[in-house]
């Protein structure tokens, strides 16, 4: 390779990435996750970081140009006073061992992207609690609270510029320089255009011109990037954060909509405007929208921050007025004038006993409220066939009406199961009853049972037609369709459904009176206003779950199919408050437009296309980073649906394109949905695999640098099949990086390494030819142990290191058109990363010098933690370089036989299974660990010390030093962990004990590394 190595294809600080992007899952306010629903968002930290790495060189590799190094340095080194923010860590903190990092450009690089506070420092080397907001260092570059620090990002923008334009001939200096100059020109045009009085309404096409100019010359030198798999957006929103070309593609016509309201329409239209006073009161005339403070000392004139954001808000309450008075009276009022803010409602079942036929609420809770101390409930009031209820507060052991759709009938006791019950749903639906109104009042939530208006009410809204666009067996529809829910339009209640009905047709109305001049921006504000309806869509169903224990209401796509739910509550449009009120709905939106609308840069959002049409002409993409459909983890075509047919309603107008077909595509989404293949697992593997394979290459074609790929894989085989088709693609992969991006990341104690989230970072190549195995296998085990010492270095252990280990070994054969055996038949694909895994666990193992047992345990731990494996495993690996009988190591309680699984041994498993473990006289050395932890668990201190005495009392003594591997190991939470940690932490007082003990002392064997 002729080019210098982008940081990503060498290093990642990967712990806090991981760290920050689960964070990120939890933030709320003005982040794009609550814009609109999208499944399997990639966390903005990774994205940013993943962004930037691949776009900046190695200022280690030798090839780096030295512009960029000298760019680098004078952004990133010591400053001359003041706090030093990009100095490496002194110890790095997330291993156990004392490990220093170099001073050098690389790590301020990593330090710059991101780095631990002091505090979390701190809290890590002390296993104290971290806290969330205060993870990174106030100057890394994705933390959440830095996306608007303007000064940071323009260091990341100098960055990415003068890597990129480092071989102009300029100094690094100078391309600094021209970076500000260039972004100074954006700020000029900005203010001139931005500051101009009435452009919203009179075009001023000079400085508009002028701004478009200018951020076009600042594109024009930066690099592109591409992302065709986008999704919700978060690659490309972090990548035209950092300043980039940035282009974004999805194949789902949802998608692209959720793209343009979170990359590009606030970037471009969120921005400062100015009114004459007289030109807003005609705009927003005699509206209780208009802020009165605007008004204040008589001003001429008035300014609005962000211009998208007021008129969103301002259409917006239009539309709320409008729908009020088409709906307003299905939804009445109670006496002090106020709306409630929910209703909860049940789905009811007919009793199938003849003589019975009671109409019974399928209840499992009779509580409304369960939260501490608050407790009401349901009590049934029977009187001969009719069920009735009064609201009490207090416990109550009423049995449950319904368990897993039986219906037990309250009047005659027969059960009406669970498949009758179906039957009834799909010949005609479930009714619905109305048990109770749920107010917002001083002292909190108050229930109340519906009165004669309310009840009464439901009976007279209209019945509209429905749209009969159908969910998908077995995705969507999950276990909705047995119960005959194969619409998306059955989703919601007669009144849910009339009124979004209307709420369509507002939305329709009121964008009708728009009258802006600038068509695009017309059409961004309408498109808030549908994704507005997709947000209200979500709250609005009957498959929401009221959780009577916090008095919350969660909507549907908790999880990524729908479950069958009987009791739900129904949001009222127009209450003010709840977090489901229509209101509340739009402030999240309008929230991410006034955190987005700081940007300059916005994404173009291509046309929805699949991934594999060229969009660019040959290497014209700077870098590719992407996230690809996780095989046959989520439908996202099926599950969009749900909103397609509501913005198809509310937006076809003004995208034609993007709403052609009757429902989502199906046919060319890349994913192995084997309900989209007649039910054939086999013919749903190809379809993603080719589908896949066509994607890269048409990016390999398009593509000059690095492409960067993250896959939330779960299995082995949606890993290798990703694997196939980059290599297949003529692409070689060139790192790998485990990244944790899952709310439950804490050291994935049971997983294997395979299941947790991978960047891989790949290049377009050159093929060599055909390779020979065995020389191919040389090199791989080469490359790979050079690169455990560069990568322990800089604090990766266990599973990490082995999944970086992993890229190594395949960019070895993946320089090959294929490799070939002796006898000249072809190594598979699957064969070659089989090698390049063992590769990866051989030359961990290298790093550890023992016995082999206590070799196997070490690796294998790092390899697969305690999760239960294949058998056929265990023989694989003692292959490679060990020389132990499988069967040893059963025999040891190394592994424990769990039918035809196995897992390793823990400590106390081992000791209960072979009280006399760790006594003979030559134990391996993790035999004579495990029997010090038993020890040191128990009370007598004394055969501790003893233990001690003959068996480790030298403080180099091996079993101290697997000790420390074990602590760097094994899973936070487990006793074993523990059992470490104390000893290490003890042992210099055990020893000095164990000196001082005056038993006499056998000859012993000694245990050391060779
Ligand atoms: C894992 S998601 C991307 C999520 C995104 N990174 C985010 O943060 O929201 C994968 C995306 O690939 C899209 N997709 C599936 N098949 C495709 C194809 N053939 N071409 C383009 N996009 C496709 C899906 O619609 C989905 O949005």
């Amino acid at each position: 390779m002729s080019e210098p190595k982008k940081l990503i294809e060498v290093a990642m600080p990967i712990k806090e990435i991981s760290a920050e992007s689960v964070r990120d899952k939890t933030i709320r306010s003005g982040h794009i996750q609550t814009l609109h629903k999208w499944w399997a968002r990639r966390p903005l930290p990774a994205c940013s970081a993943v962004v930037f790495c691949s776009l900046v060189d190695d200022p280690l590799d030798p090839k780096c140009n030295k512009s960029f190094i000298e760019a680098a340095d004078i952004i990133l080194k010591k400053p001359e006073a003041g706090i030093d923010y990009y100095k490496p860590y002194i110890d790095i903190p997330y291993t156990s061992n004392i490990d220093l990092m170099e001073d050098n450009l690389r790590n301020r690089l990593l330090m710059f992207v991101s780095k631990f506070s002091e505090n979390t420092i701190k809290g890590l080397i002390n296993s104290k609690a971290i806290i969330p907001n205060e993870i990174l260092s106030s100057k890394s570059l994705i933390k959440w609270e830095n996306k608007t620090d303007n000064d940071l990002l323009k260091n990341a923008r100098r960055l990415i510029w003068a890597c990129y334009n480092s071989k102009s001939g300029l100094s690094g200096n100078d391309l600094i320089n021209e970076h500000d100059a260039f972004f100074e020109k954006i700020k000029v045009a900005e203010q001139n255009y931005y500051n101009s009085v009435n452009r919203i309404t009179d075009e001023n096409i000079k400085l508009k011109d002028n701004l478009d100019k200018s951020i076009n010359s600042y594109l024009a030198k930066m690099p592109l990037v591409f992302d065709p798999f986008a999704g919700g957006g978060a690659i490309p929103l972090e990548a035209s954060r950092l300043g980039c070309r940035t282009h974004g593609n999805d194949i789902n016509p949802v998608a692209h909509i959720i793209q343009l309201g979170g990359t590009y329409f606030p970037q471009k239209f969120g921005k400062k405007a100015v009114f004459t006073t007289q030109k807003y009161k005609e705009l927003y005339a005699n509206n209780e929208f208009i802020k009165n403070n605007l008004f204040e000392d008589n001003k001429e004139t008035i300014s609005i921050d962000n211009i998208l954001k007021h008129d969103v808000e301002y259409y917006a309450n239009e539309v709320l007025k409008l729908l009020e008075e088409k709906v307003g009276q299905y939804y009445p009022k109670n006496k002090d004038n106020q709306y409630p803010v929910a209703y909860y409602r049940v789905k009811i079942a007919t009793c199938n006993n003849p003589s019975c036929k009671a109409e019974v609420p399928i209840l499992r809770n009779f509580y409304v409220c369960n939260k501490g101390e608050k407790k009401i409930f349901l009590k049934p009031i029977i009187n001969g066939k009719e069920i009735n209820f009064s609201l009490e507060k207090g416990e109550h052991n009423i049995s449950p009406w319904s368990n897993r759709g039986n219906v037990t009938c309250p009047i005659c006791n027969n059960i009406t199961e669970n498949k009758l019950v179906k039957e009834q749903s799909r010949n005609g639906g479930l009714r619905t009853r109305l048990l109770a109104i749920i107010y917002e009042t001083q002292n909190g939530k108050e229930y109340q049972l519906p009165d004669h208006l309310n009840i009464e009410v439901l009976n007279k809204i209209p019945i509209l037609d429905r749209s009969s666009e159908k969910m998908q067996k077995n995705s969507a529809g999950g276990d909705t369709l047995s119960w005959g829910i194969d619409q998306w339009s059955k989703m919601f209640n007669n009144r849910q459904y009339y009124t979004l009905e209307k709420m369509v047709e507002s939305v329709i109305e009121i964008s009708s009176k728009i009258n802006i001049y600038d068509l695009e921006y017309k059409k961004a504000i309408v498109t808030y206003l549908g994704i507005w309806i997709d947000r209200v869509s979500l709250v609005s169903t009957e498959f929401g779950v009221y959780n009577t224990l916090q008095e919350i209401f969660s909507p549907v796509f908790g999880r990524q199919a729908i479950a069958m739910v009987f009791d739900y509550p129904e949001s009222c449009p127009f209450t003010n408050v709840g977090g489901v009120s229509f209101k509340n709905q739009l402030d999240l939106i309008l929230n991410v437009i006034e955190v987005e609308g700081k940007s300059q840069f916005y994404t173009q959002c291509n046309h929805t296309s699949s991934g594999e049409k060229y969009q660019f002409k040959a290497k014209e993409i700077d870098a590719t980073v992407t996230d690809p459909p996780y095989y046959d983890a989520i439908a996202y075509a099926d599950l969009s649906d749900f909103f397609y047919v509501w913005l198809k309603k509310s937006l076809s107008e003004h995208y034609p394109y993007n709403f052609t077909t009757y429902q989502t595509p199906k046919d060319d989404e890349c994913t192995a949905l084997k309900h989209h293949h007649d039910g054939n697992e086999g013919k749903a593997k190809e379809h993603f695999q080719n589908k896949l394979t066509q994607i890269f290459k048409s990016i390999e074609y398009q593509t000059n640098g690095v492409v960067s790929i993250m896959f939330a894989h779960q299995s082995t085989e949606a890993w290798s099949t990703l694997c196939n088709s980059i290599l297949n693609s003529s692409l070689n992969i060139t790192g790998s990086w485990a990244i944790d991006t899952e709310v439950n990341y804490a050291m994935k104690a049971e997983k294997s390494y395979l299941s947790s989230s991978v960047t891989v970072s790949a290049r377009p190549s050159i093929k060599l030819g055909i390779g020979n195995y065995k020389n191919v296998k040389e090199d791989v085990g080469l490359k790979v142990a050079e690169k455990v010492n560069e990568l322990y270095t800089l604090g990766f252990r266990g599973s990490d290191l082995l999944t970086a280990c992993f890229g190594q070994a395949v960019s070895e054969f993946g320089k090959y058109i294929k490799v070939e055996k002796a006898d000249g038949s072809d190594v598979t694909i699957k064969e070659l990363l089989e090698m390049a895994k063992e590769a990866a666990f051989n030359a961990l193992l290298k790093g550890f010098q023992g016995d082999d047992f206590t070799k196997f345990y070490i690796g294998w731990l790092q390899l697969n933690g305690f999760l239960e494996t294949e058998f056929d495993d265990a023989a694989k690996f003692t292959k490679v370089g060990l020389n132990i009988n499988v069967q040893d190591l059963f025999k040891e309680y190394i592994l424990i036989k769990n039918g035809n699984k196995q897992s390793l041994g823990r400590m106390r498993e081992r000791n209960s299974q072979n009280v006399r473990l760790g006594d003979g006289t030559n134990n391996s050395i993790i035999d004579v660990a495990h029997k010090t932890m038993m020890l040191y668990s128990s009370p007598n201190r004394n055969k501790l010390i003893k233990y001690i005495e003959f068996n480790a009392i030298d403080p180099d003594n091996s079993m101290w030093r697997v000790l420390t591997s074990l602590v760097e190991l094994l899973p936070k939470d487990i006793e074993d962990h523990k059992l470490a940690v104390g000893l290490l932490t003890n042992k210099d007082q055990l020893i000095r004990e164990a000196k001082s003990s005056n038993t006499p002392k056998p000859e012993q064997s000694k245990l050391t590394f060779e």
